[in-house]
């Protein structure tokens, strides 16, 4: 056996050994270029393989070139048993993963303020007999002013700033109260609806205006209605929607061209007996806009005011909500903010 024979036998040693004791990729690595790299121990033998007689080149050529391949597949079998190896750690250490140790809170979708305001309004007037009515957003300045007694030339259209379409005529109902009219001329008299649902108004915004707003509307129609029905009816359901059995009302006198006479309605704070932040110190709140239905209205709607008379209510959705759950910006509402909509 000559030199190189000797050298080829103790480079297998010595790489069986150094293998057996590598416990990562780098070392792994380390042993490759080692033995095989560009300048490694096999390369090395090589050169010294060209010095060689050619019956010894015959001899050892072939050795080289086995060792060559037993190493490759030395290495490659050390890279697999490693991955193997690891895996089984990593395995190993799942099969002891306590799967009640930590557990994510459940995230708990629930409706909207605005749907949950709406929802309790509308449960308050069907229990009280009304029909819930819907009406269109998009709206004719027929149905939205003249209708209700507001005539192109009338002062009231200036309150209202209008979002007009390009449609000459049509507009983003400014108010609800046009369903009175969609509502009469559909079922007549006597009827008793209320209608929640979008208004829009041309407006700079700030904390208790928005360009786009939700209303809520009563009307009631039948035979020797009063304003005692009105005030009774209102002071119901504002006792029933702050769950305030002792909610007292006061009415202003108001003017709103649908209604005669036409009525603002307070009602008593229902958070203080003294004044507080809520009631700015005054022990009342401004609710909502009411009145008795105007003869020109009820004519609008097909009903002949000799015989019927009615009464009307409306006022904003937002500001029933922001007085009962304390919220003192209207943008909230619309803003997304998940911050805002979890306290509800
Ligand atoms: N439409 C009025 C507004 O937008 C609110 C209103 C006032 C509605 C009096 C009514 C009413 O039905 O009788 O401000």
């Amino acid at each position: 056996m000559n030199e190189l024979e000797k050298r080829i036998e103790k480079l297998t040693e010595e790489l069986k050994k150094a293998l057996s004791k590598a416990t990562d990729d780098e070392t792994i690595e380390a042993i490759r270029i080692q033995f095989l790299g560009r300048k490694g121990a096999l390369a090395q033998l090589m050169t010294q393989l060209k010095a060689l007689p050619i019956e010894e080149k015959r001899v050892v050529g072939p050795l080289l070139n086995e060792f060559k391949i037993k190493a490759e597949q030395s290495l490659s079998d050390a890279q697999e048993a490693l991955i193997a190896r690891q895996q089984k750690i990593k395995l190993e250490k799942l099969q002891f993963f306590d799967v009640t140790a930590y557990k994510q809170k459940a995230l708990q979708g629930h409706t909207h303020i605005y749907s949950q305001v709406i929802q309790q309004l509308e449960d308050i007037f069907i229990s009280m007999g009304y029909e819930i009515a819907d009406g269109p957003e998009v709206e004719t300045e027929y149905y939205n002013f003249e209708a209700l007694n507001i005539p192109a030339d009338h002062p009231a259209r200036d309150i209202q700033d209008t979002f007009w379409l390009t449609n000459p005529g049509w507009l983003l109902r400014t108010h609800t109260s046009p369903v009175q009219i969609h509502e009469t001329q559909k079922q007549g008299a006597p009827l008793a609806i209320v209608s929640l649902g979008r208004a829009y108004r041309h407006e700079a915004l700030d904390a208790s205006h928005g360009f786009m707003f939700q209303q809520h509307e009563g009307l009631l129609v039948g035979k020797d209605i009063s304003i005692s029905n009105l005030l009774a009816t209102v002071k119901a359901f504002l006792q029933k929607f702050f769950e305030k059995e002792d909610l007292d009302i006061r009415v202003r006198s108001g003017y709103f061209p649908f209604v005669e006479p036409g009525l603002e309605v307070d009602a008593s704070c229902p958070f203080c007996t003294k004044g507080c932040s809520v009631c700015k110190g005054t022990r009342w709140i401004e609710m909502l806009g009411a009145g008795l239905v105007h003869p020109n209205v009820l004519r609008s709607g097909g009903i002949d005011p000799e015989i019927y008379s009615g009464f009307a209510w409306g006022g904003g959705i937002e500001r029933l909500a922001m007085i009962k759950y304390g919220i003192n910006d209207i943008r909230l509402f619309t803003s997304g903010m998940v911050e805002f909509l979890d306290q509800f």
